[in-house]
């Protein structure tokens, strides 16, 4: 666990004094650990106790009342390998489940894209409940991993299910999650070069040429790439969608041209290359100074071509550079895709036909198939364009073994 990073969110049940020694635990293996409470959980343990054992401030309110300073939330929760809300109880899972977001611990969870174990911790008959046995089923089938409550003497002078998991069931699990989570960042200290969205081009100030393109399948597969631990650059035409990661520098452009100008300044650095921008063939020869005004019946723009970005990244490519192009075809699928492999000298070629129902540029869905050098075909069903990305990437992982 040496400089893994903890997070671990306490939520108010009387269970939350055992986090102390999951803390010592998770110390003693080199972990670094950072505590995040919801107010009622102070009541159960004093944050001097965790801030002195985890060697950090303990975080408890969006803002501090003396100093006026915001607890920032995201960078909070993008800093965690892992979150670990132990003790769970029935109110914060219900929090949870809903995204009913009243205190930062919630704020934390909501803007987590590590890992998340929860550990719940309630009376018997509230963990028997329906409402929370529906909120873990939720949570669960979300990708929370659950450490169930066991058997055992309760707060309440009870017996049976819902005490939290002993403390080294828990670090148990958080070890396991991390190990899988490990094994799991194939691209760690990668670099990844990923070309999205459409390119305007302009005619004069106020009217350019541009496409369809919505930018979402290169911005699922840059976010799939960050989560298996890559470095990201994502050049990005004009599109409405963010991302936001430490690992990510995304820069915006607007033409082919500055494409072609921020691909040339990065690709030598990259290992791999997606090029799922739809970038346009031609522009404009010329962009008129003014607004042109309405004159003739008809009127003729002359175009001329741009640079075929991905074409220069293939004829550049070094040894250990790997690039994956895309093909957008209306016919002859295959053929096409073929020849722009050859062509642009790319490894690999993700091909979608505009004709399949669900796919192409302003859908959410989208079905593709994918090309290899070796003229290895691999047909995937229709699916989300995340789930796509997860194809491709996962593809990517295994051909580059
Ligand atoms: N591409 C690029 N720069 C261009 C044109 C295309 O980087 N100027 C990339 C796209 O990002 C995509 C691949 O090349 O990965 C295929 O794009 P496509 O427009 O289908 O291919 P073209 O070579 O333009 O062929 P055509 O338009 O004749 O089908």
């Amino acid at each position: 666990m040496l400089n893994k990073r903890v997070l671990l969110g306490i939520s108010g049940g009387i269970a939350a004094y055992k986090i102390a020694f999951l803390i010592r635990l998770l110390k003693k293996s080199g972990a670094d650990v950072k505590v995040v409470m919801t107010p009622s959980a102070v009541d159960f343990i004093s944050p001097l106790v965790l801030s002195t054992l985890s060697g950090n401030p303990v975080n408890i309110e969006f803002w501090n009342k003396s100093t006026g300073q915001w607890t920032n939330h995201v960078e909070l929760a993008l800093w965690a390998d892992v979150l670990v809300i132990a003790p769970l109880t029935a109110n914060t899972l219900s929090k949870m489940s809903n995204g009913a977001c009243d205190n930062l611990l919630i704020a934390v969870y909501l803007s987590a894209k590590s890992p998340i174990l929860v550990a719940p911790a309630m009376d018997l008959d509230m963990y028997a409940h329906f409402t929370t046995k529906y909120n873990l089923e939720l949570l669960a089938s979300n990708n929370v991993k659950i450490i169930p409550a066991e058997n055992g003497e309760l707060a309440s002078g009870l017996s049976g299910e819902g005490r939290m998991a002993e403390p080294e069931t828990i670090f148990n699990a958080i070890l396991e999650c991390v190990h899988l989570n490990q094994q799991f960042k194939t691209f760690e200290h990668k670099k990844v070069l990923v070309t999205a969205g459409p390119t305007y081009e302009s005619i004069d100030p106020v009217r350019f040429i541009g496409n369809r393109s919505s930018g979402k399948m290169g911005f699922a597969i840059a976010e799939e790439f960050l989560n298996r631990g890559a470095h990201v650059n994502l050049i990005t035409g004009p599109t409405n969608l963010s991302l936001s990661h430490p690992n990510l520098e995304l820069t915006r452009i607007q033409t082919a041209q500055e494409l072609d100008a921020e691909v040339k300044k990065v690709w030598h650095s990259m290992q791999i290359g997606v090029f799922a921008a739809a970038v346009a063939d031609y522009r404009p020869d010329s962009i008129a100074s003014e607004k042109i005004k309405k004159h003739d019946e008809e009127m003729t723009i002359r175009f001329i071509k741009n640079p075929d970005v991905l074409a220069w990244a293939g004829a550049s490519k070094e040894d250990d550079q790997l690039i994956v192009g895309f093909a957008l075809e209306t016919q002859n699928l295959l053929e096409n895709g073929k020849a722009k492999l050859l062509k642009k000298n790319a490894d690999l070629i993700v091909l979608n036909s505009i004709n399949d129902e669900g796919a192409g540029f302003e859908s959410e869905t989208n079905k593709i198939s994918i090309l290899d050098k070796d003229n290895k075909l691999s047909t995937f069903e229709l699916k989300s364009k995340t789930l796509v990305a997860k194809d491709i990437v996962n593809y990517i992982a295994n051909y580059s073994k």
